[in-house]
């Protein structure tokens, strides 16, 4: 083979074959030039120079290692027509759902579903973590599990899991998300899950990773690579994950409400994704208003509060405009002296249990001056401007397709702001480094 390949600290690929060979944290920095890839076990570092590869583990003893094929699939990881990634990536979107949840191996879900209703069964709460987009997915899955399948879920941090005051219990499960598999304060926590005693079940998009080698089970997002630097598509495929998961342990019976209203069908979420994707031109006139703002505000409810985070970071990581995302009942308590006429607020507002509350906290924003962008599947005279997004057979079904309009706002405010959307400054696609 022609080689190529990477190696990282926290265990990342590495070379292969004859070479040329290509040290990266991540498939993604090589995927192009090859799909020959070697994992660095932690511990063992490489040699690398004309006569080829060796690994060393750190007494100086040679160590073997073996070349993985990485999913062909991960080598479409061309723009195509796209102006950037990042585009393609949100336009993606309605396939990538229907695909996740496979190729983390046959019965993956089912296994890892298995492993989640015992804990249920047996009265153990579990961890689930991630860090910047995953952690928010970490947010919304705490809803989910509880709300469709009974399952306590406690979310937490990765980088705050060596701060946390209780490990993973042994017997439990920690739930790990991360769409490279490489974040190094991801892969600490599940090394720890371990040394508890506890497993790991990782929903990651690369599951030849080093964090899914660390993993019980596996279950893949499958959402092809995802090149632009903020996480988009790997978001909304973890979301429907958790979904998969939360009516897979549902319907083993017990604590949940299987079927019912509130079960994820892809086939249904995809359309409704369709349907905001079929117009951009509201947001890019959207975005063309917000461009000079030098704060925004983002607010949302109980399971909508998460997609408020999501969105306030696909504000900061795409524009540099200073974003915060709030729980809506929150701004009141202190953030309200912030507000003046130069501020706009997204409001996420589906017509659901938190509909009435967010109207009201609404009005008070827009009495200190403020302009709202609702983001809702109905309008309201408290709005400046409506963002419409279909309506949902159920509350806990709106974060999948609420996040895209505000995806492509941050996308298009980026573009009127002249920055880089792909490769935001300052930033890494995957934070192989504590
Ligand atoms: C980096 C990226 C973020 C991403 C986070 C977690 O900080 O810039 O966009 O959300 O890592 O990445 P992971 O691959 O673990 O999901």
């Amino acid at each position: 083979s022609a080689g190529g390949a990477a190696g990282a600290s926290a265990g990342g690929a590495a070379a292969a074959g004859e070479g040329p060979y290509l040290p990266s944290s991540d498939v993604m920095g090589f995927i192009e030039q090859t799909d020959d890839a070697v994992y660095v076990d932690n511990g063992h570092f490489v040699t690398i120079d004309r006569s080829g590869m060796r690994a060393y583990s750190f007494d100086g003893a040679e160590a073997s290692y073996a070349v993985t094929k990485v999913s062909r699939e991960f080598a479409d990881a061309y723009k195509g027509d796209y102006a950037h990634y990042t585009l393609k990536e949100i336009s993606e979107q309605p396939d990538t759902i229907a695909r996740a949840g496979t190729g983390g191996g046959e019965g993956a879900a089912a296994e890892a579903a298995a492993l989640l209703r015992a804990c249920r069964d047996g009265g153990r709460s579990v961890y689930v973590t991630g860090s910047g987009t995953s952690y928010n997915a970490a947010l919304v899955a705490r809803h989910v599990l509880s709300k469709r399948a009974g399952l306590r879920a406690e979310p937490v941090m990765s980088s705050e899991m060596p701060h946390w005051p209780e490990p993973v219990p042994a017997g439990s499960v920690l739930l790990a998300l991360s769409q490279s598999g490489e974040s190094a304060d991801v892969i600490e926590a599940a090394e720890a899950a371990r040394r508890a005693g506890a497993s790991v079940v990782s929903i990651v998009n690369l599951t030849a990773s080093s964090l899914a080698q660390e993993s019980s089970v596996v279950v893949g997002m499958n959402c092809g690579p995802e090149i632009g630097v903020a996480a988009t598509k790997s978001f909304t495929s973890q979301l429907a994950v958790i979904h998969g998961l939360a009516d897979e342990i549902a319907g083993g019976g017990g604590g949940g409400r299987a079927g019912g209203p509130g079960r994820f069908d892809a086939a249904a979420a995809a359309a409704a994704i369709s349907g905001v994707l079929s117009d951009h031109a509201r947001i890019r006139e959207l975005a063309a208003r917000l461009k000079d703002v030098s704060d925004i505000y983002v607010l949302g409810r109980g399971v909508h509060y998460p997609i408020a985070a999501e969105a306030a970071l696909k504000i900061k990581e795409l524009t540099y405009i200073h974003a915060e995302g709030m729980a809506g009942g929150e701004l009141k308590h202190g953030p309200l002296a912030l507000i003046d006429s130069s501020v706009y607020v997204i409001v996420i507002n589906p017509g659901d249990s938190t509909f009435d509350d967010m109207v009201t906290g609404a009005r008070e924003i827009r009495a200190r001056g403020a302009r709202i962008i609702g983001v809702s599947d109905s309008d309201s005279d408290v709005y400046d401007h409506w963002v419409r997004i279909p309506r949902m057979a159920d509350e806990s079904l709106y974060p999948v397709v609420e996040i895209i309009p505000l995806q492509l706002l941050a996308y298009y405010l980026a573009l009127e702001r002249d920055t880089d959307p792909d490769h935001p400054r300052n930033l890494a696609k995957s934070v192989t480094v504590k």
